[in-house]
């Protein structure tokens, strides 16, 4: 279906098996058993993700669990796997294409090896808050960022927000020169790999499930993240600095695989659609409000600093990063750029 790095043999030889019984059911997935999905008349919708429950995402795909069970409990069932227990995003992905999972939300910035156009959300500093996202998203480039993956038979169904990303690492990053040298986890994507070696620093892309124990041995210096997932994943408790430069979005692409979502009888797929709009609603009315709680818990905890910048030293982060634009415009597309630029717009 897409192209993954790095297959494992083993991997390799169960989506084989997986791609034969695709075919043998085309059409006829009602009757097929694909781990989930329909079996009978009851539906099961396997939602896995990375984050704990107490993050932005963890809430929201509660809340759809529940609401979900309240009002559908008799015909839809949603089991929700929190903290990357069953999977990685990565693997979660290639999980819903093959249809053993039902539903994912993962973040924007890890679908670059399937389209380019979620890229536009990583430039560093293309933002200004999660208002100026929700414009943007919300805009006439809303549902074409929605369908970027039909081809692929997965359909965006809404988007969510966490929060604005802040720089973390074992020195205070009030400017950019400070981050020379150092190692920053990131994100699964070469624009945020191209940011990172624009301030000098050494990039590693890694899984969210193995970022604390990472930080914590010192196998990478820094990260960047939002106050949210950096409290509710503890990364305060091995960070000795955070630097306040919201510079960058994070925020989820909730999916599904567009056959076994067309594969539900229209009725119950509307209100299943309902549901999911009114949880985003939900969700992302609480976004901010969720981070700036996680931002008190940290300084709170006086386990880590919290360095505010001001706006001379925003500026020089600013312009240190502006290269990267240039370098993805291509990929991305001038017109999606300036799209973006216009809903940031004062
Ligand atoms: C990350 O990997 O840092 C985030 O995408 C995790 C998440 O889902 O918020």
């Amino acid at each position: 279906m897409y192209e993954t790095k790095a297959r494992s043999s083993v991997r390799a030889a169960k989506q084989y098996g997986m791609v034969l019984l695709m075919l043998l059911c085309a059409g006829l997935l009602s009757s097929c058993d694909l781990d989930g999905g329909r079996t009978g008349t009851r539906i099961l919708i396997k939602f896995p993700h990375v984050t704990p429950p107490a993050s932005p995402k963890g809430r929201a795909a509660d809340r759809f669990q529940e609401v979900v069970s309240e009002r559908l409990g008799d015909r839809v069932t949603v089991e929700v796997y929190p903290s990357g227990q069953l999977m990685n995003d990565d693997d979660s992905i290639e999980a819903l294409a093959f249809g053993e999972v039902q539903m994912i939300a993962v973040s924007l910035s890890k679908f670059d090896r399937l389209t380019k156009k979620y890229q536009v959300f990583d430039l560093p500093f293309m933002f200004r808050d999660l208002n100026a996202v929700e414009r943007f998203q919300k805009g006439p480039a809303g549902p074409e960022l929605l369908d970027a993956m039909a081809d692929k038979g997965l359909q965006g169904i809404a988007f969510w927000h966490n929060g604005m990303k802040q720089f973390a690492g074992p020195v205070s990053l009030s400017s950019p020169d400070a981050a020379d040298g150092l190692k920053f986890r990131i994100m699964e994507s070469d624009v945020l790999q191209a940011q990172i070696l624009q301030v000098g620093g050494n990039p590693q892309k890694m899984a969210y499930p193995e970022v604390y124990q990472a930080l914590q041995t010192g196998a990478v210096d820094g990260h960047e993240n939002t106050w949210a997932n950096a409290y509710s994943s503890k990364f305060h408790e091995v960070q000795d600095y955070f630097t306040e430069t919201n510079h960058g979005y994070i925020g989820y692409l909730v999916l599904v695989n567009t056959e076994f979502w067309e594969s539900i009888p229209a009725d119950l797929r509307e209100q299943l659609g309902d549901i999911i709009l009114e949880v985003s609603d939900w969700a992302n009315e609480r976004a901010a409000m969720l981070n700036a709680e996680a931002r008190a818990n940290i300084l709170a905890s006086g386990r880590s600093e919290i360095v505010t910048l001001t706006p001379e030293e925003l500026d020089r982060w600013r312009e240190t990063m502006q290269p990267v634009w240039k370098q993805f415009e291509d990929e991305i597309g001038v017109e999606l750029i300036e799209t973006a630029k216009t809903a940031s717009l004062p």
